[in-house]
């Protein structure tokens, strides 16, 4: 089972930028334990963080036929980019959105969001640890929809 594991602007910074918001892991340790924790449940991450809109689009599209499902941190883009949503939305892919800070206790422009309602859920301020919460209840969902399936 392939999760594609997206990440958006300025998370290539984590580690320094605003550790007292972010955190100190960087994003490939971060990366890593989501690895080892998909390897542990049967799944595979695809891994791509980019500063550009089109990049994280083409990401999508590239690789959609192939995976079971998506993680993504849209970082700033989660606020105001109709073409992530679009591209998740297109990919008919069951997606859960991470932000490691919780958007909605900081400015009022992070109370947009506009990825959110194609997403099947959201998780905010929970830290590093929201992409292993996000990895788990996605690999859990798809398997409970396979078993699904095989009853009918
Ligand atoms: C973020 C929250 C966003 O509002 C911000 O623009 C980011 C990081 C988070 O992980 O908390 O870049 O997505």
């Amino acid at each position: 089972m392939q999760i594609l594991l997206l990440n958006g602007p300025n998370l290539n910074m984590l580690g320094t930028r605003e550790p007292a918001v972010y955190g100190h892991d960087t994003l490939d340790e971060i990366v890593k334990r989501v690895e080892r924790r998909a390897f542990e449940l049967g799944a595979e991450i695809t891994a791509c963080q980019s500063n550009h809109e089109g990049v994280l689009v083409d990401f999508i599209q590239q690789n959609q036929a192939r995976a079971a499902g998506i993680i993504i941190n849209p970082g700033a883009f989660g606020h105001y980019s109709y073409a992530i949503r679009d591209a998740v939305s297109g990919s008919t892919l069951p997606a859960v959105e991470v932000h490691i800070s919780n958007v909605h206790a900081r400015e009022a422009f992070r109370e947009t969001m506009v990825l959110s309602a194609v997403c099947r859920g959201v998780i905010t301020g929970l830290g590093w640890r929201g992409y292993i919460y996000a990895l788990e209840s996605l690999v859990a969902s798809i398997e409970d929809k396979a078993e699904e399936k095989d009853k009918k």
